[in-house]
């Protein structure tokens, strides 16, 4: 039996890279009998990058109402806010004191806020809070609480896992052995997702397909997608962003078939539909449970206080365990 855990923060509204890059991958590994998940909402990591406290109402509500309508079977898997674990915040403590600050500075985000603030001759530490500088050390607790073997993320958050492994390990040097070191997981479809624009699909480009969003944002978005100039009875070129997007959605055959039309000269704007009608069959009975979980946020509610209940009596017993370890009662 492998433990795998996954986080997930809510900082905005899912996208169709986030689906094919992290949630579809994460539901298939709950297929697999001899894997017990744990899959979160990190809520008070998005605490670093949110406005206010509607953001954080609405976004926690998307991520848990995305996860649900994708088919996160929350009988099978344990679903919950990571707020709802105290156990969480007194690990977060403990590890605070065997990491090296050393450690921290290395970490990408703030690395990446130094360079930005170097380059800009400001302070180095100009908008950096302790929120955003001890993030990698929160997510170790959340990784190492649930003794976690393998943890799913994109290739960008590849580092924070190798973090919170070396700090399970100083833990053990310091304490004797407690932690479970984890093993990073990297989704393989992250590499491949392109954007309206051809670049990784990402929020910071603004090249996202919303996933959940009208039937006619979804069209708009499509029609948003950057072609180049050859006109319809031209041959395109496979290695387009059209394409891609559509192999997403569409099974093998369905694919090819579209490929040879695309080679043997479809318009652009046909091909936009095609994608849309494809895209759409995929995604209407999933858009359907989504917005039945968020006009039912009760249901929703209920769902996570559940999660939370499991989640804890777990917790409490590592917590037990560490506190053993140190020496604390
Ligand atoms: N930092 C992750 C992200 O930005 C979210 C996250 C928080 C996470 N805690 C985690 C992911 C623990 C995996 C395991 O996407």
């Amino acid at each position: 039996m492998k433990r795998v855990l996954t986080g997930i923060k809510p900082t905005g509204h899912s996208h169709i890279g986030n689906y094919f890059g992290a949630i579809k991958p994460a539901i298939e590994f709950t297929q697999n009998q001899d894997n017990q998940c744990f899959y979160f909402i990190a809520d008070y990591h998005a605490l670093t990058t949110l406005e206010n406290k509607q953001q954080m109402i609405d976004y926690t509500y998307d991520i848990a109402c995305t996860w649900l309508a994708c088919g996160l079977d929350a009988d099978k898997v344990v679903f919950y806010k990571q707020s709802d674990i105290p156990e969480t915040f007194e690990l977060n403590w403990i590890l605070c004191n065997v990491t090296p600050k050393g450690l921290m500075n290395r970490a990408h985000a703030y690395k990446a806020c130094v360079e930005k603030n170097q380059e800009a001759g400001v302070d180095k530490d100009f908008g950096v809070n302790m929120g955003l500088y001890n993030y990698p050390i929160l997510m170790a607790a959340d990784i190492i609480l649930f003794d976690s073997d393998i943890v799913p993320v994109g290739l960008d958050q590849k580092q924070h896992v190798e973090i919170a492994r070396d700090i399970a390990d100083y833990f053990n040097r310091k304490f004797g052995k407690t932690l479970k070191l984890p093993d990073v997981y990297i989704q393989p479809e992250t590499a491949t997702l392109v954007g309206l624009d051809g670049r990784k699909m990402s929020k910071s480009y603004g090249n996202t397909i919303g996933l959940f969003t009208t039937e006619e944002q979804l069209r708009k978005s499509i029609n948003r997608i950057v072609t180049d100039s050859r006109m319809p009875g031209e041959p395109k070129d496979l290695n387009c962003t059209l394409f891609k997007l559509y192999s997403l959605f569409a099974g093998k055959e369905k694919s090819k078939l579209f490929g040879q039309q695309l080679q043997e000269g479809l318009g652009w704007g046909e091909a936009k539909k095609q994608l849309f009608e494809v895209a759409n069959e995929y995604i209407k009975p999933m858009r359907e449970k989504y917005f039945y979980y968020q006009n039912h946020r009760d249901e929703v509610d209920k769902i996570l206080a559940d999660g939370a209940a499991k989640a804890r009596a777990i917790a409490q017993k590592t917590i037990q365990r560490v506190r053993k370890s140190i020496g604390v009662k």
